[in-house]
């Protein structure tokens, strides 16, 4: 199963990737978590210590590795080098261990209607098509805001795309623009979570906007979730059993459709 999870900035994806990474892995599967979000703060939300966040070295700041597999000096421009570098390793040798899930970060892929063909971009975009395409288990990635910047080669290679929302016009304005492309590029698994839920009238406004798609399910606003970041711990340490089981209905449906 290969899910990417997208929604406008703020809303939640973070949040749920790590509770989502985290519930999988309890479960015995094996669990690839990718960051492609340039602003990375996934490995803090799985609760990884901070001293050892820092060690993390994103695959775009990876040098001797992009090097060797694209054949290119990084930031030297004018080159020729491999499109398609061998990447089927890469996750096995450079994700972090963060209990049994393995976790990647990708860093910054440059943005702009440029194209940048620079090496780390190359291997990046690489990476994340055949990571996504030929991966078993479990992989879940957390997108930056918005699914422009790593286009339609990753949407294409995830079967479940999850769009979280909050109880806002600009988040649901937001969530119909990835669908509109979901759509364009045939993704048909599409689902939405609303997050920061603080009542009936937030769920009913969501509801209404939404009364053509499948609601996977809905969070509420919570004080444990918003304080979470403080603590220095997972997402999902010290949260109350019935917010716990708002993520694990999440995961039941998805995983269900899955079968
Ligand atoms: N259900 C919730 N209740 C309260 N606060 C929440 C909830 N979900 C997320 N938050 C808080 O909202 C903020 C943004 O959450 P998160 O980082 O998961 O969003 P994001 O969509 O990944 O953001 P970005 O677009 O910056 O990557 C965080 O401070 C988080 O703790
Ligand atoms: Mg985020």
């Amino acid at each position: 199963m290969k899910i990417a999870i997208s929604g406008k900035g703020g809303v939640g994806k973070t949040t749920l990737a790590a509770a989502l990474a985290i519930l999988m892995a309890r479960q015995g599967k094996k669990v690839l978590a990718i960051d492609a979000d340039a602003d990375a703060n996934l490995a803090a939300a799985l609760g990884l210590h901070e001293a050892e966040q820092h060690k993390i070295i994103p695959v775009s700041g990876q040098v001797a590795l992009i090097e060797e597999r694209t054949g290119a000096k990084v930031k030297q421009y004018g080159q020729i080098f491999k499109l398609n570098p061998e990447v089927s390793d890469i996750a096995d040798n450079y994700a972090t261990k963060i209990g049994n899930i393995a976790l990647l970060v990708l860093g910054a892929v440059e943005q702009g209607g440029s194209g940048c063909a620079c090496p780390e971009n190359v291997l990046i975009r690489a990476l994340v098509a055949d990571l996504i395409l030929y991966k078993d288990d479990i992989l879940i990635m957390d997108m930056e805001a918005g699914v422009e910047h790593l286009g339609r080669a990753t949407a294409q290679g995830v079967d479940t795309m999850i769009i979280v929302v909050e109880p806002g016009q600009y988040s649901i304005d937001s969530a119909f623009r990835v669908i509109r492309m979901a759509n364009e590029i045939g993704l048909k698994n599409i689902r939405l979570v609303a997050n920061k839920v603080k009542g009936k009238d937030d769920e009913e406004f969501i509801r209404k906007a939404f009364s053509d798609h499948n609601l996977l399910g809905i969070i509420p606003y919570s004080e444990e979730i918003r304080l979470s970041d403080r603590t220095g711990n997972s997402i999902l340490d010290n949260i109350s059993n019935e917010l716990m089981s708002n993520f694990e209905n999440i995961l039941d449906k998805i995983t269900k459709r899955d079968k």
